[in-house]
């Protein structure tokens, strides 16, 4: 069985959803669209046999099974909507919207849509490290969780200060790791940020997530200008630790032990153990493209569902909200069901 793909958004991340699915058994990216043309010719340049559309041709072409949406998170509702009408599956990259109201409808239309995979690109999902430690919390290792504090600095130059939420925006995957392990509906969150240069934008952001049953989080999230220092310098150095009544992990990946920067392609990709069972190396967005494939292929379900993304969503636009009123505590609404 072959995929045909759709790619919408194909910038910095979309390129490099492109590179992953090029190469991926029973994969084959048809279909490139994005508002600025230069993109578009770049796209078509590196990767032949691709052919430029607009979003509507795109979505309506027999060619293609599925679309993937990597275009800033104000869009993706719309593109998502677009996507199902024409009974395409969808990989949508996070956050998954902007406005929490966005989020939620994204989700519900995933619930009406049962027979299409709806997956966000919450790729740590798939890191290893993460995978063992939600084992270990699944296993009863840690007890019940009670603390969780996840720190998480990227490269500026992988980011967009264009993004509304900033750094929030890639806080997301911490986020929904944190609620992936604790295992608890967060109920309010605090959140507090700091600017390196007056009037620059927010390059940290502090947040605590406070969950029903009284168990906290502390997060940290960080925009650094790490050019200077390749070859980590291409590298996001996040570190977790958990703290349960019975035990605690930690997860560091601060060094990473493999990281390749191709110049000429500016490409780059840590391969981060990821063992998925076929090619010489994978990437956590690797893993999370062939999880979307093989859904497809079996029938769901939705390896990263849009419910959890817009639950992720809500927390980490609370900390925005609280961030930009110096750290009023924002109060959350119940998940959506
Ligand atoms: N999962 C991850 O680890 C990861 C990493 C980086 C980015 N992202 C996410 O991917 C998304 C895109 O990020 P990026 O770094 O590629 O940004 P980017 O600015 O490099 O690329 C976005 C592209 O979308 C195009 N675009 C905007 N609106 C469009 C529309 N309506 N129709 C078609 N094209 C449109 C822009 O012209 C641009 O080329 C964001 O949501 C971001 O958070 C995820």
């Amino acid at each position: 069985m072959t995929i045909g793909l759709g790619f919408i958004g194909v910038g910095n991340h979309g390129r490099h959803h492109l590179h992953e699915f090029s190469r991926l058994p029973g994969a084959a990216p048809r279909l490139v669209c994005d508002l600025n043309p230069a993109h578009v010719e770049a796209a078509q340049r590196d990767f032949p046999g691709t052919t430029a559309a607009d979003a509507a041709t795109l979505v309506a072409s027999p060619a293609i099974d599925a679309v993937v949406i990597c275009t800033p998170a104000e869009s993706h509702r719309a593109l998502v909507e677009l996507a199902l009408a024409h009974g395409r599956h969808v990989l949508v990259e996070k956050p998954l919207a902007h406005d929490p109201a966005d989020a939620r409808a994204i989700a519900a239309l995933a619930a009406a849509h049962p027979d299409r995979v709806v997956m966000v690109g919450h790729c740590e999902r798939f890191n290893r490290a993460y995978l063992d430690a939600r084992r270990a919390v699944t296993d009863g290792e840690v007890g019940t969780p009670r603390f969780i504090a996840a720190s998480r600095l990227s490269p500026l130059h992988l980011n967009n200060r264009a993004w509304r939420l900033g750094p929030l925006d890639t806080a997301v995957h911490d986020i929904d790791l944190i609620l992936w392990l604790m295992g608890d509906r967060p109920v309010s969150v605090t959140a507090r940020a700091a600017e390196r240069a007056t009037g620059a934008g927010w390059d940290h952001v502090t947040y605590d997530i406070r969950f029903a049953g009284g168990a906290l989080a502390q997060g940290h999230i960080g925009w650094v200008d790490f050019r200077n220092g390749y070859p980590l310098s291409q590298n996001a150095h996040p570190r977790l630790f958990l703290d349960g009544t019975g035990g605690s992990l930690t997860v560091n990946l601060w060094q990473r032990p493999v990281a390749v920067h191709n110049n000429q392609a500016n490409r780059y990709f840590w391969p981060d153990e990821v063992v998925i069972g076929y090619g010489d190396y994978a990437t956590v967005v690797t893993a999370a493209d062939a999880a979307f494939l093989q859904a497809i292929a079996h029938g769901g379900p939705s390896p990263m569902p849009a419910a959890d993304a817009a639950t992720a969503l809500a927390v980490a636009h609370a900390a925005w909200q609280s961030a930009r009123e110096d750290g009023r505590t924002i109060p959350l609404p119940p998940p959506a069901p």
